[in-house]
């Protein structure tokens, strides 16, 4: 009797298997070589290895023995790999949604025990890029290393990363790479361009200063050696390089975007800032890359910034009283036609999500970003699969909602407090809402152009 029902249980175990996997691709018996493998290395290898962003390892057996309920828990929820945005509302390029089979699968494993499987089938690691997330830089350069000390506080820099090149050149991309992925929170820098025998020194002055108010940026410059030998100031190009976590640098197509190099220069991080660092104190060594490109530029790559501190103003007031939730937006009438290449929402801690569209004149909707769960951790400049059309005369719209309640698990203060956006102040724990536009202006076709790297040559 006792043998009959375990033949019975055995065919309806084997008959569920089969419909199972059947249904919806997960097979049968799930392990770690054959099925987990392939799809960490996918999904999560490129910051959950030694050079990655993450703060665990996820390559070996032991490695994922170790966290398959993390794994399949932050799978499930969505949580990893890192993605806020909605990709039902928009598609970008680099997405990184895992499929529904891909989330299953780290289900079943632990369900069937964590099984290694046989170890000749476990897949090759792909190969990372070591110094850059874009491939071999022409010239690299080092920020000089910063020392920061344990505490709580943010810490805000003014950094000059000068240069000497053979000649003058062009680049498509330049890159910036955290040396500390846990410590650099952001960066935003420009790029000074020294006409060749207006600066003999590019590398006189100091290096470093605290960021300071605009009433004295300019003895800040002189400080860093930033004029020229006579005094006057050298052609500033803003916005080349920018660094928010998860973010890397993004290479267009031929003749779209890239710079001038001079033969002397410098780049002007005009904030680096570092978020909390922790119990011990840390060296961050960043540094920059350099791209060059084969032919100049044809079509430079535009910016514009709404919201806090950019072209049209947070309505209301970013002011977000204690223990309520505010809605925001910003708005801005598009006088051309446009291209739009990348979008960067940002907001802090207290932003719950973040939309943004643009309405054309006769009434029509694109759709540009849905973030359903803001992510303070995941800022992103999301780049379209191909370039999006915005004609002249429509409204380019961002709405953002923030939680100042105790239910906002990353509220930075309990209990909750008047939290304001403070002139711009950058510090996480006042509040900004921002969304930055990169474009080109429209040429016929560009609907059309890809900027999947894979189809991008330069
Ligand atoms: C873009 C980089 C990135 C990718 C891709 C990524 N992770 Fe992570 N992961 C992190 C970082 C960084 C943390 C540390 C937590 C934090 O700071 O948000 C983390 C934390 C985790 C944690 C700890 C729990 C938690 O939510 O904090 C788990 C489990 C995890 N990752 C699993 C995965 C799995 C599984 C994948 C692939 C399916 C993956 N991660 C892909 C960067 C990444």
């Amino acid at each position: 009797m006792l043998k009959r029902r375990k033949k019975l249980s055995l065919i309806f175990t084997t008959l569920f298997f089969i419909l199972q996997s059947s249904c919806s691709n997960v097979p049968g018996r799930v392990n770690f070589t054959q099925h987990v493998a392939p799809i960490l290395y996918k999904n999560c290898t490129i910051c959950h290895r030694p050079e990655g962003i993450g703060h665990f390892d996820l390559i070996t057996y032991e490695d994922a023995k170790r966290y398959a309920g993390g794994m399949a828990f932050a799978a499930k929820e969505r949580l990893m790999p890192p993605w806020p945005a909605d990709p039902h509302y928009t598609e970008f390029v680099g997405q990184k949604v895992m499929t529904e089979t891909e989330i299953a699968i780290l289900k079943k494993w632990v369900e069937d025990g964590l099984q290694e499987g046989p170890k000749h089938e476990m897949p090759e690691l792909p190969e990372y890029p070591s110094r850059s997330l874009v491939g071999e830089p022409d010239v690299t350069i080092p920020v000089i290393p910063t020392y920061l000390r344990a505490n709580n506080y943010d810490t805000f820099l003014i950094v000059k990363v000068p240069f000497e090149l053979p000649e003058d050149t062009f680049a498509s991309l330049v890159e910036f790479v955290p040396g500390r992925h846990n410590v650099v929170h952001h960066v935003n820098g420009d790029m000074i361009k020294y006409e060749y025998h207006k600066k003999k020194n590019v590398y006189e002055g100091e290096y470093v200063t605290n960021m300071v108010h605009d009433s004295t940026i300019k003895l800040a410059f002189e400080k860093l050696g930033l004029p020229n030998d006579d005094g006057t100031y050298p052609v500033l190009q803003k916005s080349v390089v920018n660094y928010l976590p998860g973010t890397y640098g993004q290479k267009y197509p031929k003749g779209i975007g890239g710079y001038k190099m001079p033969r002397k220069g410098a780049f002007l991080l005009n904030d680096l800032h570092y978020g909390f660092t922790t119990d011990e104190p840390v060296w961050d060594s960043s540094y920059i890359n350099i791209f060059y490109a084969k032919k100049p530029p044809k079509r430079p790559v535009l910016e514009f910034q709404m919201g806090t501190l950019g072209v049209s103003p947070v309505l209301p007031d970013l002011v977000i009283q204690p223990n309520t939730v505010k809605n925001v937006h910003t708005k801005i009438v598009v006088p051309e036609d446009i291209s739009v290449l990348t979008i960067n929402p940002h907001m802090h801690l207290l932003g719950v999500s973040f939309k943004a569209y643009a309405l054309k004149p006769n009434g029509d909707t694109i759709r540009l970003i849905n973030i359903p769960r803001w992510d303070f951790h995941w800022q992103y400049f999301y780049t379209f699969k191909k370039m999006v059309k915005i004609p002249k005369g429509s409204t380019i719209i961002a709405e953002g909602v923030y939680d100042n309640t105790r239910k906002n698990l990353n509220n930075p203060y309990s209990p909750p407090r008047l939290v304001r956006d403070n002139d711009g102040s950058m510090r996480a724990t006042d509040e900004m809402f921002q969304f930055i536009v990169t474009y080109v202006m429209y040429k016929e076709g560009d609907e059309h152009i890809s900027l999947v790297p894979e189809d991008v040559e330069n």
